[in-house]
């Protein structure tokens, strides 16, 4: 079954990324300059980065397009005897009248936008943020040629108590639209026999050096500051973070 986000990959995104936490986690908590602070995240997913936020007593809010990430990040906060402000919303339909001193959308998230919702996407953004208040996105950027993988392989196997999900994967590149589309598969496995699959689409907008700045002032941000952040998710890993203002 053909699916986003779905049962299985959300198992599989929370066996090895439940909770943001070390530099990239520091790094998204350096913007809150006081509790008083209001943050939206849209595409929060399993509230990796929103639950660590509420932890710190920040007033958060978060929306996402999975229900199955969403329910995991409501589970999660039971746990915690948090209660999340979260909605089912996709951020290119996302208006609101509330306004954000700081609206963050961490771990490359944004990149999953095709160019067609991007503009609209920002603007949703643009709409919510205070005057004074900062976009932050992470984008991912091309680092080199991609490499196409035309047959399935397998890229995971995370085992549960009496059950296994693998993960495979296809890629392809489209170097017009300068989308890196990636199919993924997940079987879930009871006594070796496959009792569930799910095929997601995970196409990727890869934005070449420089292009993603165009793509901000085009749609109105200003003050763009491009962080790196070393070791951001582990040693001899880094990220690049787009701060912006209206
Ligand atoms: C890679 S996960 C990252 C989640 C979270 N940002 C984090 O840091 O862990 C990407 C999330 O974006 C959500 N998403 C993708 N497209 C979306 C859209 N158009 N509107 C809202 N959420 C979307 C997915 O459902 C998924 O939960």
């Amino acid at each position: 079954m053909v699916e986003y986000y779905g049962e299985l990959c959300t198992r599989v995104y929370e066996s090895n990324k439940s909770i943001a936490e070390g530099k990239e986690l520091d790094f998204f908590l350096s913007f809150v300059k006081d509790k008083n602070m209001k943050v939206l995240e849209p595409m929060c997913g399993n509230g990796r980065m929103l639950i660590p936020f509420m932890q710190e007593g920040i007033d958060i809010e978060g929306f996402d397009i999975s229900e199955d990430m969403l329910k995991l990040c409501k589970e999660k906060c039971r746990e915690l005897d948090l209660i999340p402000v979260i909605s089912n919303k996709k951020i290119e339909e996302y208006k609101s009248n509330r306004k954000y001193d700081l609206i963050m959308i961490p771990f490359g998230s944004f990149s999953l936008l095709p160019d067609i919702l991007v503009d609209q996407s920002l603007d949703n953004m643009k709409s919510m943020l205070k005057n004074d208040g900062k976009l932050l996105l992470t984008i991912i950027t091309k680092k080199s040629e991609p490499e196409e993988i035309l047959n399935w392989i397998q890229t995971n196997c995370v085992k549960f108590h009496e059950e296994t999900i693998v993960e495979y994967k296809k890629v392809q590149y489209d170097p017009v639209k300068k989308m890196l589309h990636t199919k993924l598969k997940y079987e879930l496995i009871q006594k070796d026999l496959v009792i569930k699959t799910e095929i997601m689409d995970f196409p990727m907008r890869l934005y070449e050096k420089g292009e993603f700045e165009s793509t901000l002032k085009i749609n109105g941000l200003q003050k763009i500051v491009i962080h790196e952040v070393a070791n951001g998710y582990g040693t001899g890993t880094s990220f690049n973070v787009y701060e912006c203002s209206i």
